[in-house]
């Protein structure tokens, strides 16, 4: 790993503290708020971003940040961090050990360094635009897995799958066409994981870019391909994902494309 980026060693160290508040409240009783039905948000999410957010003042006082609970702190236009400082709450509220802490830097609107660190798993994620995507210090590369039938993918729901059922016909269409398919709950680390190879492909709708800005860099620099779900070019803020091996990727969209039924995605 290049140690010398002076962004990829601020996200480790801030990924690291926040880490170690996950670790520090995990087995205590959370005090649990419901931002909207089946959207938590604990104590240890506020704290965890407080301590990212003071670190990333004193370092880089001329960068904009956009956190998940607290918003936007403006300051320059051309650097702005994503920070998410609990990626999966509910696995964390109940003790089920996939969540992380996911911290990106974008520069004009690109991925430059990504940092996903998961305390409960000894992981820490991390990659640098150009220079590799690594797993505790070590290079990580996608699957060569080549088709669906051999895959093991993924996917998540918003919460408002309660209301409105979105994603649930092209879960089943993978259940039916993928080897496996899993509902994780933390879309940094379930992208962390196709960097890694551990899953073949991965895609979510209604996410938020804190949720995605970094894993996507882990995947593209470990050798895979992100995009939109109808395969056009990744952006941050599109609030949807599709990520893979590469290999599998245009199989992945064509079941995505032809699933019956589909919601209409872009309603918040
Ligand atoms: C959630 C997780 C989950 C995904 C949800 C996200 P949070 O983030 O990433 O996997 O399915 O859409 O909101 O609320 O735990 O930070
Ligand atoms: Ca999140
Ligand atoms: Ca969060």
């Amino acid at each position: 790993m290049n140690a010398m980026n002076p962004f990829l060693e601020a996200a480790i160290a801030m990924c690291e503290e926040a880490g170690a508040i996950h670790a520090r409240y995990l087995h205590q009783e959370q005090v649990i708020s419901e931002k909207g039905v089946g959207d938590l948000v604990t104590e240890v999410d506020r704290r965890a971003e407080a301590a990212i957010i003071e670190r990333l003042r004193a370092l880089f006082p001329d960068h904009a940040i956009l956190a998940e609970e607290s918003g936007r702190h403006a300051a320059g236009e051309d650097y702005i961090w994503y920070v998410d400082p609990l990626d999966g709450t509910t696995n964390y509220a109940h003790g089920f050990p996939a969540f992380c802490v996911s911290i990106a830097l974008l520069h004009r609107g690109r991925v430059e360094v990504a940092a996903v660190h998961a305390v409960a798993l000894g992981e820490l994620f991390t990659a640098a635009r150009g220079e590799g995507a690594w797993r505790n210090g070590r290079p990580i590369r996608v699957s060569r897995v080549p088709d669906i039938a051999r895959s093991l993918v993924a996917t998540g729901f918003s919460p408002s799958v309660r209301e409105d059922g979105h994603n649930i016909a092209e879960f089943v269409a993978f259940l039916h066409r993928a080897q496996a398919v899993r509902r994780p709950g933390s879309a940094a680390l379930d992208l962390a994981f196709v960097a890694c190879g551990r899953l073949d492909g991965f895609w979510e709708y209604r996410l938020a870019p804190w949720d995605v800005a970094a894993g996507s860099l882990l995947v593209t620099e470990a050798g895979g391909v992100v995009t939109q779900i109808d395969g056009t070019a990744f952006d941050p803020a599109g609030r949807a994902i599709l990520a893979s091996n590469g290999l599998v990727h245009e199989e992945m969209r064509q079941v995505l494309a032809t699933t019956p039924n589909r919601h209409p995605h872009t309603v918040s």
